[in-house]
Parts: structure tokens; C-alpha cells; sequence
């Protein structure tokens, strides 16, 4: 139930604190049917506030309040007024502390905001705005204060008590209880409070900072998930070696604790000293976890890492600064992705990231500048735009200032602004500083929204041997930004002879020593760039390595683009040069009837790419993969969903058929490799043979089918036998599909990330996952709406990615969207809105989908007490 009226903040009503608080003590007593919080402040009046009479606000969410005392006075109830979401005392000291006793029920928590229970453990996850669930305080990352936090519960049911810091205090109480306290030395927001309370198992490590300090590494599982806490913890060493390496970041307290949770909104929380995770970003095993798993725990586990000094040490001054920490650590966490395993192959699944998710976003309703100017429901902006976006910008700068400045730019950035909290203006800043560069233009990335367009036109001069470039920069028109000026593009290109090698790019004649690679800076909305001495006409190769968030326009011909393909040096644009020719291919498809014959070339190309065992193995993996259906839609100006499959799934068929003996052979080349190993080159033929054999039975291939059947029981590892079952759930072949998701689940239904992944491999399939299946999933014993991950299998993959079905044109799946959102508002809104996603854009969809989609969403609209989180987006949504 919302408990306030629909409001915006806005970022230019920013104010400092009027107060400050300097120590936090905090003593929670956990019982089973609640907890008592007794928190005391010790604060003071913000010199720097404009306001020195200004009353005392609290902030609080769905606490009761038991009392309140002001320098050991108990206050009488005249005098502090409990608003519900405020606690607001008007008469204050200029310094003084104050004790505030609050009654909560962490039991009955189903938001998984503040303190709650999952499987029989207390945890907290207080980022954005949790805290205030837990006790009044003054909940915004500005206010940054000590924490001393003592935790009581029963010893038997909670032996393991855990909260920021170092552990200075543990003993016994009477009635079996046990307490331990916590010290946090480093002044912190209340958004990276964290508590632990369980039966947990202890896995421990260490690891030797750089300047010889031994950090205790230590891993909270429950006990069934003892034998998948490996990877996490090498994960972690890798991440804490490479943040000295590249960023010159040592770990600062003595301890560092994982834990993990499996009812979790979000993946992973890096509270200090205490990152909780969500268990299926934190826990593998090669028997129970596939390579994806293994890269996303690896990544996640980084990114949490990092965070410590990019989010924590230096932190946020307000909300709408999020990408300050978010989009510069997943920075960060790319970088040790990209170092860990095929940099090709990382940039490749980022900028499709971008590209299908992030720039959907951007064209949609909910569209945001990397640091938005107002919001209603924090929670609604942890977004692509925020994360991936606000890590591309990043990006820009690196590129644009190189490695060496960067690095000074983040030292200078980190020591500047330690123990602060700072604006992504003052991230900025700071780069100009230590590289000298004017990055004035460049800040517009920060504030307009809006994927920019860069069309291209070239010219060539043979008389001059002058190869002229014409570029236009463009950006949409994005929800309260109309007009916009033209952004600091870093455009990287290189220019290909027929011979398809790289010519030297000469900005004037007879230049020597000329690069054949540059950066040009697109800073105009419309710009010419000449290169000289050229004696032919070159292919160009556009944004190499997606240099920057942007979409380009060149009329490249099929015949040119098999070219890239083959010849280009940079391995992302030959990626990209096959991604573009099939868009084409398909595209070219749409509502054409059977008699319209699928490309040839296209043919030919992926032969080459499925015969080919000398080149990167990892690239032709990605290379083979055909561009998304998403990614079409997306590149649609008006999306027919239905047409789009068949185009799709038609070239898919044609190329599983004509290349089924080259699919085969390519299957056997990649199967005997040793022992399971998590590495690229291993993970790349992995991933090889599982899409020879998902092509295969996608076109009901009686050896195929053998050889799934024999790799689903063969299996040695998850990555292997879930390949075999998906394969086998994509094909007609009923009976072998049942008995797989039958006997597949029989093994494995007492391991909830597994059941996930069988969840989800059913309900994203166009054979599997009709309206009526899913509904039936909603069903099995092993679904629980209390649990995000099984709503995502089930709710949001079904509405996410098993496009076919969801948007069946009687709109059977947007009403059955609309129905479970509602439903789900009650108990956990930032999960509900969340799954509204695939319903905003649905002025994106030709007439036939628009209505059912709108209609949906008016669904909603109408619904009493709607939270504020799935209003803000249905409204947004709605808006002309
Ligand atoms: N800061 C977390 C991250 O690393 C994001 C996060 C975790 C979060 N849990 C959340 C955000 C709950 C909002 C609500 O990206
Ligand atoms: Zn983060």
C-alpha cells in the first residue's frame, strides 16, 4: 500500500543536511515474531546548513515506534511527532544524542527492503532506502557516521552474528541467548549498513594486501552450500590483486565476509566489510552452475569488491548521483572481466547489452540522462542507463584521456574525495584535473538522454586520393528534453584496402608514421574528416570496439560487409560486420513469402565460421550467435513481433539445414577436452558444441538428437547437460524433452539455483513455454511468489524473452503480465515494477500489439494502493 502521495524529487532541491550524525549504537534483539531496535545518535547541527533553527527529521518506514529520548530524558509523546514516515522533533540542542527504540517484524518483510528473514536467516539489504525500515535516521548517503552494532538472538538458532567492521565483543545472555558487537572505523552512509544472523557454515581464506597486510577472507553459506563456495573466493582474490594492479587499491579493513541469501531483490550488496549476494550470483559449482553462472559470479563478486573504495570510501552525495559509484565500477568490474578471460569477447556481450536493453530504455517512456534530474522511486533507477550507459561514459573518458591519464585521473579522484560524498560532476573533475583535458562538452553525457545517431556518408577523390567523410550527429527527442546539443563522441575508425588490409590514416598529405587506427572527435552536429593519399576506395570500419554508447548509419552492402567480416583487424567490428549482414538478411524476410530465397553469402560466411577450427574460437562462438530477436525489435521503427520470429527462426532453420554435416563435424571437433576448467578457451568450446547442437534439433536432427541424449546423460558438468536439455526443450521432439525436464528435474530439485535455470529454460521457449505451460509452472511445488529469482524464471522470462508467446495477439500474455504484477505489488513492489519493463515500450509495436499492451497497463493504472514503484512506471508509460 502506497503510505504517501505520488511525488517527484528533484535534484535541484538538493539541500546539505541540516543535521550531522557523528556515531551510530545500535542494538538489535531478534526474536521469531519480531525485533527490537534500540539505535543512539549522536548528532550535531551541519555547520554548512543555511537553516540553524531547522527542526530535527527523522525518516522511517513501517516502524513502531516504542520511544524516544533526548541526552537520557525520555520524551513525553507531546513532544516528537511520529508522522508514520518522519519522526520530527522541533526543539533540539545544537549537539546532543538521542535514543530511538523501534519495534519491526522482520517475518512478515516480503519487500526484502530493511531487516528480513530468508530461509530461516535474518538479513538486511538497505540500499536505496532501507534503513528507515529498520529505525528513524536521517536516510540519505550525505549524512555518513561510525557504527557500533551489537546483535542478540538465540545461540542455537543464530550461532552466527554479523554486522559491519571488526568483531570487538561476543558472550552469553540468559534464556540460551548469545550477543556479538561490531565496530565499522570507517564513517559510512546507513545504505551500506548490513546484519547477518543465521545458522551459517564459515569458509575461510586470506589474502596478502600489497603492503603485507593478511586480510581474513571469510564465506556464510548455509550448510547444503558448502561445496559452492570456491569460485567466489578465488573470484574475490583475483579482484582484490587486480584493484592493486590496475587501480593501485588496497583492501582497508581486516576482515572480509560473503554472504549469501536466497530471497534477494537485486544481485549482490556491497556493504561494507559485509557484501550479501544473492545466492545465484555468489554460489558454483562445474556440477551444479554453467560457465555463464561461473563468468557472472566471478563478475559480480569483482563488482561488489570494487565497490569498497568506488561507492564506499568516496560515496554518493545524493541519489541522482548513482552512476557515480554504479556505472564507474561496472567500469571497473568490465576491465577485470575483459583481463580474466577474451576482451573481444566481453566488449561483444556489453555493447549487446547496450545495444538491445540500454538503448530500448533510452527510446522508451522511462528514458534518463546518466544522472537524472528527478525520479519518484529510487528503486526504479537501477537501470541500464545508470549501470551500462553510466559505464560506457566511463569508458569514453579512458578512451579519450588513454590508460595513463586515466590513472591519474582515478588516484587524483580517490584521494581528493576519500571519505566523502561527491557528485559525478566532481568524478569529472577530477579527470580534467590530473589530464589537463576540458571535458566541458563532454559532460552533456551526464545530462541529456537519448542514444545519439551518427549517419555517415563517405566521398572519394581518386584524382586527389582524398577519402572524404561526412558525419551528422543527431539525438532523439527523450521524455522533458526536446532539444539537444550535439555530444563529444570518440569515434574510432580504420579504412580497409581491397586487399583488406588497414590503410594508414593521413589527416594531411604525406603525413608519416600515420596510425592505422584513430579516434576522431565528433563534437559538431555536423563535421567532415578527410584522410589523404589513398589510392582506392577503402571500407570503412566504423566505432571500433563500440568506442562509444552511440548508433551509426553507413549503407554498407552485403558483399562489404562479408569483407569486415573476413578482413577487419579489430575483432569486435568483425562481429559486428556478421551481426549487420544478418539484420539485413532477416529484416529482408519480414513478411516475405516462402519463395523469397535466404542470402547465399550468408551462407557461405557462417560455413566458414562453423568449418573454421584456426580462428579465435571464443569470437566464432559470438559470431555465430544470430542477432537477438530483442535487438531486432529494437531496431524496428514499428515492430511486428510475429513477422520478426518467423524471419528469424526461417534463417535459423536454413542455416541449421544446409550446414547440418558442417554443425556435426564442428559438434565432434569441440567434445573430448579434458576435465572441466572455467577457462575462455574451454568455455568457447563449450559454448561451440552447444550451439551445434542447439541447431540441430532447433531443425529435428535424428543424430542430433542422439548425441543430446547422450550428452544429457553423460554430462560431467551443468554447462553440458543444460545444453543438452535445452536443445532438447527447442526441439519437436516431445517425448525426449519430457523425460530430459522430468528426470533433469528429479536430480536436481533440492538445489534452488538449478530449479531456476530449469524454470527458465522452460518458460523462455517458444515449444515449451506457451501461455498455459507457464501458467501451470505458477503451480509446481518449487515456485514461491515470496521468491524473486522464481518470479523472474517464471513471470519475467516468459515476458522478457519467450517473445513468440507473450505477445500471442489476443493478448492473453499481457493480461496474464498485468494480473500477477498486481498481485506481486502487495507483497514486493520494486520486483513487480520491475517486471512492468516489457510493457512500456509498447508504442514501439505495430497496431495489432499496441492495444492489448496499453490496456495492460491501464490494468494497472487502476489498481487501488498501487506502490509507488509500479505507479511511477505505468504512469511514465502512459504519458503522451
Ligand atoms: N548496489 C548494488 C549493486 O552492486 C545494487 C543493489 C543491491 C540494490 N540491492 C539493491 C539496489 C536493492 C536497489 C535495491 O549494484
Ligand atoms: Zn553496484
Amino acid at each position: 500500500m502506497r503510505t504517501s502521495q505520488p511525488r517527484t524529487i528533484y535534484l535541484s532541491d538538493y539541500r546539505v543536511p541540516a543535521f550531522l550524525v557523528e556515531h551510530v549504537d545500535l542494538r538489535f534483539e531478534l526474536f521469531e515474531e519480531g525485533a527490537r531496535v534500540h539505535s543512539t545518535l549522536t548528532i550535531r547541527r551541519n555547520p554548512e546548513s543555511g537553516d540553524p533553527d531547522a527542526r530535527l527529521e527523522l525518516d522511517g518506514d513501517s516502524l513502531k515506534l516504542e520511544g524516544v529520548a533526548l541526552d537520557d530524558k525520555s520524551l513525553a509523546v507531546g513532544d516528537y511527532d511520529d508522522q508514520g514516515d518522519k519522526l520530527v522533533i522541533a526543539e533540539v540542542p545544537d549537539q546532543f544524542q538521542l535514543t530511538v527504540v523501534t519495534w519491526i517484524e522482520p517475518q512478515n518483510n516480503t519487500r526484502l527492503e530493511g531487516l528480513y528473514k530468508s530461509s530461516g536467516m535474518f538479513c538486511t539489504q538497505c540500499e536505496a532506502e532501507g534503513f528507515r525500515c529498520i529505525t528513524f535516521f536521517p536516510d540519505r548517503p550525505d549524512v555518513m557516521a561510525r557504527f557500533r552494532t551489537r546483535i542478540e538472538a538465540d545461540k542455537a538458532r543464530y550461532p552466527i552474528l554479523l554486522s559491519n567492521g571488526n568483531d570487538v565483543e561476543t558472550g552469553e545472555l540468559a534464556d540460551g541467548r548469545h550477543f556479538m558487537t561490531w565496530e565499522d572505523p570507517f564513517p559510512k552512509p546507513c545504505y551500506l549498513f548490513a546484519l547477518v544472523a543465521g545458522d551459517l557454515v564459515e569458509k575461510k581464506d586470506t589474502f596478502t594486501t600489497c603492503s603485507g597486510r593478511d586480510i581474513d577472507l571469510r564465506m556464510y553459506v548455509e550448510p547444503r552450500n558448502a561445496e559452492k563456495c570456491d569460485h567466489a573466493l578465488d573470484s574475490l582474490k583475483r579482484a582484490m590483486r587486480w584493484d592493486e594492479d590496475v587501480y593501485g587499491r588496497e583492501y582497508d579493513l581486516d576482515i572480509f565476509m560473503i554472504v549469501a541469501v536466497d530471497d534477494f531483490n537485486m544481485g549482490a550488496m556491497e556493504n561494507k566489510g559485509l557484501n550479501i549476494f544473492n545466492s545465484s550470483c555468489v554460489l558454483a559449482s562445474s556440477d551444479t552452475a554453467t560457465d555463464a553462472a561461473f563468468q557472472r559470479v566471478e563478475a559480480i563478486v569483482a563488482h561488489e569488491y570494487f565497490h569498497n573504495w568506488s561507492g564506499n570510501r568516496v560515496t554518493c552525495r545524493d541519489w541522482f548521483q548513482l552512476s557515480l559509484k554504479e556505472g564507474f565500477t561496472v567500469f571497473r568490474d568490465s576491465g577485470f572481466s575483459s583481463d580474466m578471460g577474451s576482451p573481444t569477447v566481453k566488449r561483444i556481450e556489453d555493447a549487446t547489452l547496450m545495444r538491445t536493453a540500454q538503448f530500448a530504455e533510452d527510446a522508451g517512456p522511462m528514458a534518463h540522462p546518466v544522472r537524472p534530474e528527478s525520479y519518484m522511486e529510487i528503486s526504479n533507477f537501477y537501470t541500464l542507463t545508470i549501470y551500462e550507459k553510466g559505464s560506457e561514459v566511463v569508458g569514453m573518458i579512458h578512451t579519450l584521456l588513454g590508460p595513463d591519464l586515466f590513472r591519474k585521473g582515478s588516484d587524483l579522484y580517490f584521494e581528493r574525495h576519500d571519505g566523502q560524498a561527491v557528485t559525478t560532476d566532481d568524478f569529472v573533475k577530477a579527470m580534467e584535473d590530473a589530464s589537463g583535458r576540458d571535458l566541458t562538452q563532454f559532460r552533456l553525457w551526464y545530462e541529456q538522454a537519448g542514444t545519439p545517431v551518427i549517419t555517415v556518408e563517405d566521398e572519394f577523390d581518386a584524382e586527389q586520393q582524398v577519402y572524404r567523410l561526412h558525419v551528422r550527429q543527431s539525438i532523439p527527442a527523450t521524455p522533458g528534453q526536446r532539444d539537444k546539443k550535439p555530444q563529444h563522441v570518440p569515434f574510432a575508425l580504420g579504412l580497409l584496402n581491397q586487399r583488406g588490409e588497414d590503410l594508414p590514416l593521413r589527416l594531411t598529405p604525406g603525413e608519416a608514421d600515420a596510425p592505422t587506427e584513430r579516434v576522431l572527435d565528433i563534437t559538431q552536429e555536423r563535421q567532415a574528416f578527410e584522410f589523404h593519399d589513398v589510392a582506392e576506395k577503402p571500407v570503412p570500419s566504423l566505432l571500433r570496439g563500440f568506442s562509444a554508447p552511440v548508433r551509426v548509419n553507413y549503407p554498407w552492402n552485403r558483399e562489404q560487409l562479408m569483407f569486415l567480416m573476413n578482413h577487419d583487424s579489430d575483432g569486435f567490428n568483425r562481429w559486428d560486420a556478421g551481426q549487420r549482414l544478418s539484420v539485413d538478411v532477416i529484416q529482408s524476410l519480414i513478411g516475405a513469402g516462402s519463395e523469397t530465397v535466404v542470402e547465399p553469402r550468408q551462407v557461405t560466411a557462417y560455413r566458414h565460421l562453423v568449418s573454421n577450427a584456426d580462428v579465435d574460437q571464443a569470437l566464432v562462438a559470438k559470431m555465430l550467435q544470430l542477432p537477438s530477436e530483442a535487438y531486432l525489435i529494437e531496431l524496428a521503427d514499428s515492430a511486428d513481433v510475429q513477422g520478426i520470429c518467423q524471419a528469424r527462426t526461417r534463417v535459423l532453420n536454413h542455416l541449421a539445414l544446409t550446414l547440418r554435416d558442417e554443425l556435426v563435424a564442428c559438434y565432434h571437433r569441440n567434445l573430448d577436452i579434458g576435465p572441466y576448467e572455467p577457462t575462455s578457451e574451454a568455455i568457447a568450446r563449450r559454448a561451440l558444441r552447444n550451439t551445434a547442437l542447439a541447431w540441430l534439433l532447433q531443425v529435428n536432427d535424428e543424430e542430433g538428437r542422439i548425441l543430446a541424449k547422450r550428452q544429457f546423460r553423460d554430462a560431467t558438468n551443468m554447462t553440458d547437460q543444460f545444453g543438452a536439455l535445452r536443445a532438447l526443450v527447442n526441439s519437436d521432439f516431445e517425448a525426449d524433452r519430457e523425460v530430459a525436464l522430468s528426470e533433469f528435474y528429479q536430480q536436481w530439485q533440492q538445489d534452488p539455483q538449478v530449479v531456476e535455470q530449469w524454470f527458465s529454460v522452460q518458460t523462455s521457449s517458444p515449444r515449451t513455454g506457451g501461455l498455459a505451460a507457464v501458467s501451470k509452472l505458477l503451480d509446481h511445488p518449487a515456485f514461491d511468489w515470496k521468491n524473486p529469482n522464481k518470479v523472474r524464471a517464471v513471470v519475467g522470462v516468459f515476458a522478457g524473452q519467450n517473445l513468440v508467446n507473450f505477445h500471442a495477439q489476443d493478448g492473453s500474455g499481457y493480461r496474464f503480465l498485468a494480473k500477477h504484477i498486481n498481485h506481486l505489488d502487495d507483497s514486493n513492489p520494486q520486483i513487480a515494477a520491475r517486471l512492468v519493463s516489457p510493457l512500456t515500450r509498447w508504442r514501439k509495436y505495430t497496431e495489432v500489439y499496441r492495444d492489448g499492451m496499453r490496456s495492460a497497463l491501464e490494468t494497472l493504472r487502476d489498481k487501488k494502493g498501487l506502490s509507488m514503484d509500479v505507479y511511477e512506471v505505468v504512469h511514465k508509460s502512459l504519458a503522451d
